[in-house]
């Protein structure tokens, strides 16, 4: 570097300490050195949020936010705007994608604990995130003034007017008329291009400071900061950068590649990342046979419908989401990590991995008197999960925690350490081979081994035919 621009770095510096964020943040933040690929949705959420950002911002070039223009503003970018079908499609695939990467992204932090103490705060901004976004994509939903955005914000719009006394003015507050209309879309507008992706923003960054506070959480639960060198250092820690920022690259890739299939070739998902009805005009007269959320609400759409009551229905959806608030204080299990939990706490959440899902195709289906059923029963499951959670994670025995991180397995190696007759049977179907490299080294690994193949089947035939 010139001495110029040495000093020029240096005169920054001393105003800007980006150098000191840098290390305290990157080359000097020490992650645990066991994460999986569950670490790998927190930095593919930051990739969408960009993704959003930008493909939002070009939208909104073209984009009229005018109950006139809007359907057909939107049909001009999918059609006259260079490359306008791709923004789009890039901005609509963004939206579903998010929420896949944030539900991954929340569902690791509760397998292995890591809404608990010390990262409470940690798990309050993510939730705060969680119903921010929630608001961007329902405002963004009614912009190109469909049948599905404009019949699914006058559905939700209207849950408001069933709260008792001033419900009904609520809704007309934030209808800004008495039914959805261009004043509905003016504000939504509004909020979905500058005051929720500000408050998103805001909040990533809180996310993200608290979370460097603590330290991050890894798949055994362990605390690194509990075993340090001499120098200060945790002895089961590396490097953000470059460890981690190379390994995330590893992820993104992956990820771009399944989004650019979805993004080239199944844009619409069948009707589930762009619904039919969106792609009609929004008919005040007219209104859809069944109106159906996007399907990253559905669970909450099902929860809703499976109550008889209007306003009943409203606060159970309500508390389906605030109850995740409060997952902190439900568990009270010692242990974080669902590896050193007992039996009892992966059966719950299997049970409600399950329920999530069963809800969610529920709230796509038209709410017959079956499916109502169907949903009641879930309805419950879902809620048993977090109420019962007090008793059932203090009953867990739990088994001992190590006191440093253990090495990740591989998913082979954990498969055939749960089943030994998969690894014989492996050992059999397959044969040891030495390679010698060119530098001389010698590599030892198994391919398929035919003989033993035919001798697996001869065995197999044999047993059958003693057995009968
Ligand atoms: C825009 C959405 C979000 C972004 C960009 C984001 C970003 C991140 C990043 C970069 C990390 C550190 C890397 C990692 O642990 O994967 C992280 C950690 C974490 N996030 Fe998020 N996050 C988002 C939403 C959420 C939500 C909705 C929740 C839960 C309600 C949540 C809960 C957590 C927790 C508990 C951790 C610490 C995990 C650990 O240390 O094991 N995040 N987040």
């Amino acid at each position: 570097m010139s001495n110029r621009m040495a000093a020029a770095t240096d005169w920054v510096l001393a105003r800007l300490p980006v150098d000191k964020v840098w290390r305290e943040h990157l080359s000097e933040y020490y992650a645990p050195k066991n994460f999986n690929f569950w670490y790998y949705f927190g930095s593919l959420a930051m990739l969408v949020l960009v993704n959003q950002i930008v493909t939002g911002i070009w939208l909104t070039m073209f984009y009229k936010p005018d109950a006139a223009l809007a359907f057909d503003s939107v049909e001009y970018i999918m059609r006259d705007v260079n490359w306008g079908w791709l923004i789009r499609y890039m901005h609509s695939t963004g939206a579903s994608a998010f929420f896949v990467v944030v539900y991954l992204h929340m569902f690791r932090g509760l397998i292995y604990g890591s809404f608990k103490k010390p990262r409470e705060l940690v798990w309050i901004f993510g939730m705060l995130i969680f119903f921010a976004l929630m608001a961007e994509c329902f405002t963004g939903y009614l912009l190109p003034w469909g049948q599905m955005s404009y019949w699914g914000a006058q559905v939700i719009i209207s849950l408001f007017s069933a709260i008792p006394y001033f419900g009904e003015d609520l809704a007309l507050w934030i209808r800004g008329d008495y039914v959805v209309a261009d004043a509905t879309l003016n504000r939504f507008f509004a909020f979905h291009v500058i005051a929720v992706p500000l408050l998103l923003l805001a909040l990533v960054f809180l996310h993200i400071v608290a979370l460097h506070q603590v330290g991050s959480n890894n798949p055994d639960g362990v605390e690194i900061k509990k075993n340090k060198d001499s120098r200060g250092i945790p002895m089961d820690g590396i490097p953000f950068h470059p460890y981690y920022s190379v390994k995330d690259i590893v992820g993104v890739a992956v990820f771009l590649i399944v989004c650019s299939v979805i993004l080239f070739y199944m844009p619409e998902m069948g009707g589930y990342f762009l619904e039919p009805d969106n792609f009609v005009p929004a008919n005040p007269l007219e209104t859809p046979e069944h109106i159906v959320p996007v399907w990253y609400f559905t669970p909450y759409y099902a929860i809703l419908r499976a109550i008889p009551d209007k306003f009943g229905g409203v606060l159970a959806m309500g508390a389906s989401v605030f109850v995740l608030f409060l997952l902190p204080w439900l568990d009270r299990s010692e242990v974080k990590s669902i590896r050193y939990r007992s039996g009892l706490f992966k059966k719950a959440v299997a049970v409600f991995v399950i329920t999530f899902f069963v809800l969610g195709y529920l709230g796509t289906q038209p709410a017959t008197p079956v499916a109502t059923i169907f949903a009641r029963i879930f309805t419950l499951l879902y809620f048993a999960f977090f109420l019962f959670m007090p008793f059932y994670s203090r009953w867990d025995k739990d088994k001992p925690v190590p006191d440093r991180v253990t090495e990740n397995r591989s998913l082979i190696a954990s498969f055939q350490d749960h089943c030994p007759k998969a690894k014989s049977l492996f050992c059999q179907v397959t044969k040891p081979v030495a390679f010698q490299l060119k530098s001389g080294k010698t590599v030892r690994i198994r391919v398929i081994d035919f003989q033993g193949i035919v001798y697996v089947i001869k065995e197999s035939v044999a047993q059958f035919k003693n057995k009968k």
